[in-house]
């Protein structure tokens, strides 16, 4: 059983291993999270992979305050204001990425945005500290099941795949970080969380905006915003045709002089995930008549690539925001 107490020498070990690309799970003041180093694609792939997440939703990235912060994000006034405000606690900002920001795509699901917030409890913290890296974390459950809120909550969902289990107690809140938009002057309710929305307009001294069409920020799955390639894609291809660029999968896909990625030669569908986005724009800018993708075997993560190439294909009408799971 990965359980263990925090400890100098237990934290020293976690932030060794996400540094590697391991995956660790940690008590934040609202629910345990599954963390990974956000700026590895492929430790972020193994936790959607762990979580059996269908879609890949925008992770949020814990960092230890505000200089972190401005690191990967723009951040103005107004999200000055509510970090002041909140931080460290319960609140995670959607803010636009800086361009170069060294966040891996996938932890944005290829958005233009990103989710950060600060945790107030001592072991996020400790292992930020110790990690001296930002670290993507969802809710450490698998997909589907509520948020975990003590350390036997994850062993029992998660197991053995992460590292550690750190073992802070029962977490104080126990419902997850409320999640806002912050666009100029707009700030949009995208998930009600443990930080009360009156508290939050008593801050601003005006009312929250309701996620809707008029909001370029959206949260999860409801991709109208997602990121979508400007080239067209054509998925199940077996090879691209003239003046298509290609995305390849596994060991047997044709090789051709065009241009082509292989999301993983060897048919890993963790490594396929953790390759994507990044596949996406690069072949997005070759202007290619249209992309063609190789069918992606439709389980594990396969399931999230399929989806995720579906509407990266198809615009589809956007949806009031909800927490997907
Ligand atoms: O309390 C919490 O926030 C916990 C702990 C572990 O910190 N984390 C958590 O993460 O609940 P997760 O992945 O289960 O939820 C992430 C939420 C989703 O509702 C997602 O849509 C939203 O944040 N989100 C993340 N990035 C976003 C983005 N770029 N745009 C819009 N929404 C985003
Ligand atoms: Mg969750």
């Amino acid at each position: 059983m990965p359980i263990v107490a925090a400890t100098k020498e237990s934290i020293d070990r976690a932030a060794k291993a996400l540094a590697k690309g391991e995956i660790v799970a940690f008590p934040t003041e609202t629910v345990y999270g599954l963390g990974a180093n956000a700026l590895n694609q492929a430790a972020v792939a193994k936790v959607f992979a762990a979580k059996d997440r269908p879609r890949f939703n925008p992770l949020i990235v814990h960092v230890l305050g505000l200089e972190e912060t401005e690191a990967y994000a723009t951040v103005n006034d107004t999200g000055r204001k509510l970090i002041c405000a909140f931080w460290p606690g319960p609140l995670s900002l959607v803010l636009p990425r800086k361009s170069g920001c060294a966040i891996a795509d996938l932890v944005s699901a290829g958005l233009d945005t990103i989710a950060l917030r600060s945790p107030s409890h001592p072991v996020a913290r400790d292992l930020l500290k110790a990690a001296k890296l930002p670290i993507a974390a969802p809710s450490a459950n698998r997909s589907g099941r509520v948020s975990p809120t003590t350390a036997a909550h994850v062993d029992a969902e998660l197991g053995n795949l992460p590292a550690v289990i750190f073992d802070g107690g029962p977490c104080t809140l126990g419902l997850e970080s409320t999640v806002l938009g912050v666009e100029g002057d707009r700030v949009t309710l995208l998930r009600f969380g443990a930080l009360p929305r009156q508290e939050i307009e008593k801050v601003l001294g005006r009312k929250l905006a309701a996620p809707d069409a008029g909001s370029h920020v959206t949260s999860p799955g409801q991709l109208a915003t997602h990121y979508a390639p400007a080239t067209p894609l054509r998925l199940d291809a077996s090879k691209p045709r003239h003046r298509e660029a290609f995305i390849a999968f596994g060991p047997n896909a044709p090789n051709l002089a065009g241009p082509m990625i292989n999301l993983s030669r060897r048919g890993d569908l963790t490594e396929a995930a953790a390759n994507l986005f990044a596949a996406l724009r690069t072949l997005d800018a070759v202007g290619a008549e249209a992309i063609a993708v190789m069918p992606i075997p439709n389980h594990g993560l396969g399931e999230a690539i399929n989806d995720r190439l579906k509407r990266a294909r198809s615009p589809v009408t956007l949806t009031a925001s909800a927490d997907l799971p």
